[in-house]
């Protein structure tokens, strides 16, 4: 297995992508078509920034790209924003919102992107507990630009089947996918939600922020 990981790593330098994570996405593209050129794409949890990259290329370079994360990212060419912040401070979701107001006029749909991780601890129950709540934390994001497709890490584990009931009260067609270049040994996988469901919510409800609704 980290044979095949380290392939990808050693890849990902030769090719000139941020991440293995990289692979990840364009195989989940490859199968589910997520992009068109058409979009905003937010892209929560970005950095280094290989799911950028990726809805970059996918798009050739047509769709607007947002990418945020805590962590300090180097420019990356064709990626329209980057912005250094917390998805769970409400201070970080408006700046997305200005970025969104900008590109708004020339963008048809939105699309959400959430491949969070929080720092691991080691105690497998607490980070499962938190990656699941963060990615709940990027549905509500999702919710409040209304976004048309939501495509999140979640890592299997007790909280899980709840986080994806709740992601089909929103999207009606959702989906379980773990990438090949995703290690086997790894507990995560990924959910791709489309088909917004129409319940009347409104753009920018900040209520679709509170994680726990
Ligand atoms: C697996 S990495 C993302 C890899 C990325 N998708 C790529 O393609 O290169 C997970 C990221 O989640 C970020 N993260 C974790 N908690 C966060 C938070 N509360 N706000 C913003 N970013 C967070 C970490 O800084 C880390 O960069």
């Amino acid at each position: 297995m980290r044979k095949k990981r380290d392939i990808y790593t050693k890849r990902a330098k030769q090719e000139g992508h941020r991440s293995r994570a990289y692979y990840k996405l364009l195989q989940i593209d490859k199968k589910f078509k997520i992009f068109n050129p058409k979009q905003i794409v937010i892209d929560l949890c970005g950095a280094p920034g290989g799911f950028s990259q990726v809805a970059r290329d996918c798009t050739k370079g047509n769709a607007s790209i947002i990418l945020v994360d805590f962590a300090r990212i180097k420019p990356i060419p064709g990626i329209n924003k980057i912005i250094k912040g917390d998805i769970t401070q409400q201070s970080t979701v408006l700046e997305i919102r200005e970025s969104v107001e900008e590109y708004r006029s020339t963008y048809n749909s939105i699309i959400v992107l959430a491949d969070c991780s929080p720092n691991v601890s080691g105690n497998w129950s607490t980070d499962q507990a938190i990656q699941i709540w963060l990615s709940d934390v990027a549905l509500g994001i999702a919710n409040f630009f209304l976004a048309v497709k939501f495509v999140s890490k979640a890592f299997q584990g007790e909280s899980f089947r709840n986080f994806f009931d709740k992601i089909k009260l929103f999207y009606a067609d959702v989906k379980i996918n773990k990438p090949p270049t995703s290690r086997k040994t790894s507990a995560e996988i990924y959910v791709i939600a489309q088909k917004r469901r129409d319940l009347g919510l409104k753009l920018y409800d900040t209520n679709s922020l509170l994680a726990d609704e």
